[in-house]
């Protein structure tokens, strides 16, 4: 018997997908009954509209120049002043967070991670968070990725790798002193957590080990950590991986420098996938982004077909 003791249907991937949902834990049963089954829509290369449409990147001839990278901001198009069109973005503008709190709904951390995960579904490798703290971003990519495994099982054979010294911040960054986040190692069922600052901890083993990457999810924070991790997973790259940046502006957008600096050293190219409103991380009062990049490689990215009807999916989902 199958679902809701209906007869077991004959098609062989729905019993297979039958035997994964009948094998989730109730917390996660609960969980899926809310999700919708449906497609994620398709981004749309729009020229007017900065950050949310199609963008490469290319890297500057000249060589890096380090720490001291000067910056140029990646979406250069940036609205942040009345367009002389009768419209205006509120974007990253200083004060603009106060206006438009009570206003406006931000995508949740989770929705986006949970956007990258599944965009990054057909991408050989596995998964990397660096920045973990309590693990709360991490939980939402596993939950995440647990869900996907049940439409696309090649899923399973991704594992998640969570990175963190859980010492803290090794520099003050921003309003935040050196040592903030510092916690107990999180208990994270299904992910394997490597410790240590990332300077000691990303060996040439791990990165044996890890093999291939198709989701990097980078909440570090700092320029230098994050200057450390892309340097180190620069060579683990799938074509086609997804870069997920969780505060992608700010006060001290540490993070874009950090990026912008591997783009310059490489000679990488990635396509920014969106951008993605937040709250400001810290005490400021300007909206800050999180932003996700897809690395652009030689070979052409596998697609994945749904492997079953939106509507079938949707009517398995609606007997739970
Ligand atoms: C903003 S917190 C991460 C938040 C987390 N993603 C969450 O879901 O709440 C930043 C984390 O980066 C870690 N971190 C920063 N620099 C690091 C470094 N160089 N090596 C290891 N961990 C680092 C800190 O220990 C801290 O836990």
């Amino acid at each position: 018997m199958g679902l809701d003791g209906c007869p077991e249907t004959p098609d062989r991937a729905l019993r297979l997908i039958t035997l994964r949902i009948q094998n989730m834990p109730f917390r996660d049963l609960m969980r899926l009954r809310r999700l919708d089954a449906v497609d994620l829509p398709r981004s749309r290369p729009d020229p007017d509209i900065g950050g949310c449409g199609h963008q490469i990147l290319r890297p500057a001839s000249r060589p890096s120049t380090g720490a001291s990278v000067e910056h140029h901001p990646v979406v250069t198009r940036e609205p942040t002043a009345p367009t002389g069109r009768g419209y205006r973005w509120y974007v990253g503008e200083d004060g603009d967070w106060s206006r438009v709190r009570d206003s406006a709904l931000f995508p949740s951390r989770s929705q986006v991670l949970e956007l990258a995960v599944e965009l990054s579904r057909s991408v050989p490798g596995h998964v990397m968070e660096f920045g973990v703290w309590k693990g709360q971003s991490t939980r939402a990519i596993r939950d995440a990725l647990w869900r996907a495994s049940i439409w696309s099982p090649r899923q399973w054979t991704k594992r998640i790798y969570a990175c963190d010294s859980f010492d803290g911040l090794p520099e003050g960054y921003e309003h935040l002193g050196a040592g903030t986040f510092a916690t107990e190692v999180p208990r994270l069922i299904g992910v394997r957590i490597v410790q240590g600052f990332f300077e000691q901890s990303l060996t040439p083993a791990l990165a044996q080990e890890v093999g291939r990457v198709s989701l990097v999810h980078l909440d570090a924070d700092l320029f230098s950590a994050t200057q450390t991790v892309l340097r180190w997973i620069d060579p683990l790259l799938s074509d086609g991986a997804l870069l997920v940046f969780d505060e992608f502006g700010g006060e001290d957008p540490a993070e874009e420098r950090a990026l912008q600096e591997w783009l310059e050293s490489t000679g990488r190219q990635v396509l920014l996938i969106g951008l993605f409103s937040r709250e400001p991380s810290g005490g400021g009062d300007r909206t800050d982004r999180r932003a996700i990049f897809q690395v652009i490689g030689e070979r052409p990215v596998p697609r994945l077909p749904s492997p079953l009807p939106v509507r079938l999916r949707r009517r398995l989902l609606s007997r739970w």
